[in-house]
This record gives structure tokens, C-alpha cells and sequence, in this order.
């Protein structure tokens, strides 16, 4: 076990995380299972399983969890996340792209080593030359069953699975569910062309502090700086999730709300014409996720952990209103993203150095990396 170490929780009094936290390979491997087997993972959107008998095979956090998982839709019509390993001698039971009647649905899985049969729901069913077999079949024969959570309608959402939830997936991801309900979720699709990985040459936690300020705005984004008013950039903590609010300037792109919902009139309107509102919500899920929602839809950023100093980051693209794509905070984030990159390999490099090893916070514009560090401090060394 590496050496624990503490944050504050009184900000003005508290030390950053020491440097070790980004550079230490026992620190790195401590997170894979204090923090990340125990966090809620974002899996993707449902529409692979919507009609009984379908299957996908996937991997959890793949290069740092690497956990073969199959989602499926049982004949029933329930879905189950379940463990894509057979429970005789331990092959991948489902493969992606292989299909056993071909047409990509089946009625059940048959491991293809020794011919193990499993509903869709996991559960054993036949074992060719088993006879004898003492206290068989027992639990530990059926296919072991995942936590997973939805956040959608009857017609479809996006899904999160966790090994092994430290908190349900309410309590993580509530705060985001209620606050976002005022959007249509059965109308944002998938887009792979606005989709693409990214890789960076830090530990995963310093990419994961830089977006947790926008104190950097004016310094490192010139061109986000514009739209946004940074004066009135507004941070909200919640157990396991935190909210940034961009705030546009006047003329930029910005969600019409709600009168219900409590944003509305923020940044000096409602909704339509006028000057300023809201032009996007930055959330922030513990450990690694990033829920960022434009007007023209929602970009989810997976960090996903490689080695002490690389980090692969998932920007996956859903589409509500094409229309709004190309304008507005939610533009350009290409660009946002080399810089960001840019900055954080710095910071690694700086995690290096034998004169530094821990930082203070602004209590005003460093409240989401202060808490940030606090949980992933109690997460590893509670
Ligand atoms: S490993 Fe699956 S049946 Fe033997
Ligand atoms: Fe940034």
C-alpha cells in the first residue's frame, strides 16, 4: 500500500494532492480497485439491446478495469449485465462480431471451449459430461451479475455498470438526473463522425483537476474565453458529482429553460433573444466522467486510465439539434481539448520535479479539484 495522504476539508486551509498521487505506480494500482472497481462506469446507450435476444459484449474500462462484461435483453424482455466469462474454466463466452445463429440473436450462449449452455439472464443450463458432479449446479455456476443503472425512458438511454457500487447509482447520479430532467432523452443520437479518443501523456487525475476549474479559461482558452462570462461561472458540489455553469455572453448560444427549472433567469434570462443564460453544464461524475451538455446536444468524456503517466480520453458525441453544432461554447472543442492536452503533459512533467510537491487552492474558482481530491483521498486510504 502506498503511503496514504489527506486533504483538508476546509479549503482555505487545504494542500493540493502531494505529486506523488499522479507519479507513484503503487498509487496508480491502489485506484484500480479502491476507486475504480467501485465507481459507476459509463457503458453507452441502450440501443444495441432493444429487442429481446440481442447481445453486446464489452470490456469495463478498457486498459484499466479491462473486465469482460455481455449486456442482454432476455427473452422476457429484461435487460441484465452480466459477466462475459464462462464459470467452467474461464473462456470469453460471447465474442464481439461471432454470433452463433448468425443473424447477431440468440436465445442462449453456449461456450464454444466445452459447450456450456446459459440463458440470457445467466443462469446455467446444461453442461455436457457433468454427471457426478458434487453440489452441481450451484449460484457459482451461473454467470455472475453486474449492477448496472439507466438514466432514461421506456424508449431507450444511456447505461452505467459498476463492479462493485460503493454508492447506488441514484446517489451518484441523481443530482444530474433531476437537474437535466428538463431535456428530451429519447431524442439525442449517437454521432461516431463527432466521436474520437485521445491520448495524453499525464495521469489521469491531472487531466480530471484541469477540468475541474475554470480558472484557466482566460489563460488557456482564448478562443472559449470569448463566449464565456467568466465572472459569472458558477460552481455546485454534490456527494459524488460536481457542476460547472458556463455562462454565455450576450448573442451566444444558450438552452432555452424551463420556468421549473432552477437556472432559469440565470446569467439575466429565461430563455430566447436577450443577453447571456446558460451555455453549458459541465458535470463532473466521481471518478472519471464528464457529462457536458450544449445546447446542440452532450459530449461525455471517459478518462480512461493507461499507466501512471498516460491517459486515454473518450469523447463520445450525442446530437439533440444539429442546427446548434457549430456555435456557443459547445463549438470548437477540438481545439479546447490540444490545449487542455497541452497544459496537463506540463503539469505531469512539473509532478516530476524534486522542489515541488503540493499547491493550495483559490477558494473561489478551485472548490470542484478541491473536492475532488478529498474523494479520491478517502476513496483510497478510508
Ligand atoms: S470454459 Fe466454457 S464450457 Fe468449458
Ligand atoms: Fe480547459
Amino acid at each position: 500500500m502506498p503511503e496514504p495522504f489527506t486533504i483538508d476539508p476546509d479549503i482555505a486551509r487545504a494542500w493540493t494532492l502531494p505529486a506523488r498521487a499522479y507519479t507513484d505506480p503503487a498509487v496508480f494500482e491502489a485506484a484500480k480497485e479502491r476507486v475504480f472497481a467501485r465507481s459507476w462506469q459509463f457503458v453507452g446507450d441502450e440501443g444495441e439491446v432493444r429487442v429481446p435476444g440481442q447481445l453486446k459484449p464489452f470490456t469495463l474500462l478498457e486498459g484499466c478495469l479491462n473486465e469482460p462484461l455481455l449486456l442482454t435483453r432476455d427473452m422476457k424482455d429484461q435487460l441484465h449485465c452480466l459477466s462475459n466469462v464462462c464459470t467452467h474454466r474461464g473462456t470469453i463466452l460471447c465474442e464481439k462480431g461471432r454470433s452463433e445463429s448468425g443473424a447477431g440473436f440468440e436465445r442462449t450462449l453456449t461456450c464454444r471451449y466445452h459447450g456450456r449452455r446459459f440463458d440470457l439472464d445467466g443462469t446455467m443450463k446444461h453442461m455436457p459430461e457433468f454427471q457426478g458432479v458434487q453440489g452441481f449446479p450451484s449460484e457459482k455456476d451461473n454467470l455472475a451479475k453486474v449492477a448496472w443503472g439507466k438514466w432514461g425512458t421506456d424508449r431507450g438511454g444511456w447505461l452505467f455498470a459498476s463492479l462493485s457500487p460503493r454508492s447506488s447509482f441514484e446517489e451518484v447520479l441523481g443530482p444530474v438526473m433531476e437537474r437535466m430532467s428538463f431535456l428530451p432523452l429519447d431524442r439525442f443520437v449517437f454521432d461516431a463522425s463527432r466521436s474520437r479518443d485521445y491520448l495524453v501523456r499525464a495521469n489521469w487525475a491531472l487531466y480530471c483537476d484541469n477540468y475541474l476549474e475554470g480558472f484557466h479559461i482566460p489563460f488557456v482558452h482564448a478562443g472559449l474565453n470569448e463566449v464565456l462570462d467568466y465572472g459569472e461561472y458558477a460552481a455546485e458540489m454534490f456527494p459524488w458529482c460536481n457542476l460547472q455553469l458556463g455562462i454565455g455572453k450576450s448573442g451566444e448560444h444558450c438552452f432555452e429553460l424551463p420556468r421549473s427549472s432552477p437556472d432559469f433567469g440565470r446569467g439575466g434570462r429565461g430563455g430566447g433573444g436577450g443577453g447571456g443564460g446558460v451555455a453549458a453544464y459541465y458535470w463532473w461524475v466521481f471518478p472519471n466522467l464528464m457529462l457536458n451538455f450544449y445546447p446542440w446536444g452532450l459530449s461525455v468524456n471517459v478518462v480512461k486510465p493507461l499507466g501512471v503517466d498516460s491517459t486515454r480520453v473518450s469523447f463520445l458525441s450525442y446530437v439533440l439539434d444539429a442546427s446548434k453544432l457549430d456555435a456557443g461554447a459547445g463549438a470548437g472543442l477540438d481545439r479546447v481539448e490540444r490545449e487542455d492536452e497541452s497544459v496537463v503533459e506540463a503539469v505531469q512533467q512539473g509532478m516530476r520535479s524534486r522542489l515541488y510537491d503540493r499547491g493550495r487552492y483559490s477558494p473561489t474558482r478551485e472548490q470542484g479539484v478541491h473536492h475532488f481530491h478529498r474523494l479520491l483521498a478517502s476513496a483510497l486510504f478510508e
